[in-house]
């Protein structure tokens, strides 16, 4: 079966340097318009994730790190099952300008491609959703998400189908099942981004 080519269906797709898709971000930030997208899109990698999250995290005191938090897309819809414990970093300072106030305890302008500035073991979950996509962020940062997550906590992703194969993280996450790292609890298709027909492989593993 061919693979679908959904490199070209989301202008951002197309940057591959990282100073660019920060300046990307810190326009389309501007008059909330990555907010509107998302909702004109029908963007549901946020919800999906809430949704699988929920099943196997019941504390709703759990830590959260939000790697890519963006506007809060994720806090927003884990808020909605009781969650109130997020930290967020991402790259782009006009995004993060844009989280509600309040919902996260802390926010971080930080490259993920870089070593996270956490102590080890610091976090109940790590949630990365719509940032491992094109020229975002490369699979090395699975390995800094479980350093900081706390050995039976979760680690929670999207991973843009297109990019799978093509950045190795499917080698990635073989390696880490191999050097059991973690378990895998889900890995499925997920929607994503239908109504653009990119869809992303959404996975829940468990830090061991
Ligand atoms: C598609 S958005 C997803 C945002 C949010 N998680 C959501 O679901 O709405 C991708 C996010 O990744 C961030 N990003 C891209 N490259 C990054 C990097 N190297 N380090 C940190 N964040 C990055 C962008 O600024 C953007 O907020």
């Amino acid at each position: 079966m061919s693979q679908k080519d959904v490199g070209n269906k989301v202008p951002i797709y197309k940057l591959k340097k990282t100073d660019e898709v920060m300046r990307y971000y810190d326009e389309w930030g501007i008059e909330n318009k990555y907010d509107q997208d998302m909702l004109d899109w029908n963007y549901t990698g946020p919800k999906e994730t809430a949704e699988v999250f929920m099943k196997y995290q019941k504390n709703t005191d759990a830590k959260i790190y939000d790697a890519g938090c963006g506007t809060g897309l994720v806090g927003v819809e884990l808020q909605k099952y009781g969650y109130k414990n997020f930290f967020g970093a991402d790259l782009s300072k006009k995004l993060l300008d844009l989280v509600p106030q309040n919902l996260y305890q802390k926010l971080d302008q930080i490259d993920l491609n870089k070593k996270i500035n956490e102590k080890e073991n610091s976090y109940d979950a790590v949630l990365c959703v719509g940032t491992f996509t094109f020229g975002h962020v490369k699979p090395p940062a699975l390995d800094e998400f479980i350093r900081i997550t706390k050995p039976g906590g979760h680690i929670c992703f999207t991973i843009n189908e297109g990019i799978h194969e093509e950045y190795g993280f499917d080698k990635k996450i073989t390696e880490l099942d191999q050097k059991n790292k973690w378990q895998k609890l889900e890995f499925f298709k997920s929607n994503y981004i239908a109504s653009k027909d990119v869809n992303a492989w959404l996975g829940l593993y468990k830090v061991l």
